[in-house]
């Protein structure tokens, strides 16, 4: 009996082997029999490839055009990554930098907006999404590269992209990466619920963050079978803003970091 089992699963696997690779992954979806390459990661599963704000080296990390892009020349199964800011009025829109005016032409448009604020214990200038509504935002201001070694075709041109935009475009995977909770929970802006929200909307399989503070709160409040929380490792001399270590001394602590997100 186990013979003729292993001579069917030998037979699949060989007819499988014939189609062209595309099909053979529609076929055999990853979590099913042996993966048909062996790769050098830790489970010696296929790697995860992240567009991170789609095809970014082009258009303007995150915009439309940089989404659509990536979902038609990537691989299939990657990550769209998305880095969370929120609006005054809570609205989640793709930014890679808190400072708006790194990746988009606000200053333009409302060149008294700048503002100090004092993030994790350090105070920084510039222009701020939680000081603008999302109207405010989405209506005048468009994307610009804040790399300069790439093209700048495109700057000034496409508007910010809100989640909902992100996940419009379908990617095969959304990550969502959410810095700063801390602070916008200062200015009573709550990252937790607008993800918690996201969630519901749309399945987030990946959901990072560098907080402890926030993978608690989200920890609850997310179906942990679809959505896998990760803590993300900043600078070993920047401070973690729940725990107030610096994160080279809660490197030394995975155990207790695995613990308390998984509460
Ligand atoms: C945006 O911020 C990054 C990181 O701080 C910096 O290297 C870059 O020069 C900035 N770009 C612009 C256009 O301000
Ligand atoms: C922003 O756009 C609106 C229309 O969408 C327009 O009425 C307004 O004048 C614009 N603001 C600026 C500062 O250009």
């Amino acid at each position: 009996m186990i013979r003729c089992l292993l001579f069917v699963s030998l037979l699949i696997h060989s007819s499988l082997a014939a189609k062209p690779p595309n099909e053979r992954q529609k076929a055999a979806p990853q979590a099913q029999g042996p993966p048909s390459k062996k790769w050098q990661t830790l489970t010696g599963q296929q790697p995860l490839v992240i567009a991170r704000g789609g095809l970014s080296g082009l258009f303007p990390e995150a915009s439309t055009y940089a989404n659509n892009m990536a979902k038609t020349l990537s691989l299939q199964g990657s990550a769209f990554f998305c880095n969370l800011q929120l609006t005054k009025d809570s609205v989640g829109i793709c930014l890679s930098n808190i400072l708006l005016d790194n990746t988009t032409t606000i200053s333009m448009f409302y060149p008294k907006g700048q503002k100090t604020y004092n993030v994790n214990g350090k105070d920084i200038r510039g222009w701020f999404a939680l000081d603008f509504t999302a109207d405010q935002v989405l209506n005048n201001v468009s994307l610009t590269q804040n790399i300069y070694s790439r093209p700048s075709q495109f700057d000034g041109i496409l508007p910010i992209a809100t989640v909902e935009d992100a996940l419009g475009a379908k990617p095969d995977k959304f990550w969502l990466n959410v810095p700063y909770d801390a602070f916008y929970n200062e200015h009573k802006i709550s990252m937790a619920s607008f993800v918690e929200k996201a969630a519901k909307f749309a399945p987030i399989p990946y959901i990072s963050s560098p907080e402890i503070g926030f993978l608690k709160a989200i920890g609850g409040k997310v179906n942990k079978m679809r959505t896998k929380l990760i803590f993300q490792f900043l600078d070993p001399e920047e401070t973690e803003p729940t725990t107030k270590q610096k994160y080279s001394a809660l490197v030394k602590q995975l155990g207790m970091i695995n613990h308390d997100t998984r509460e």
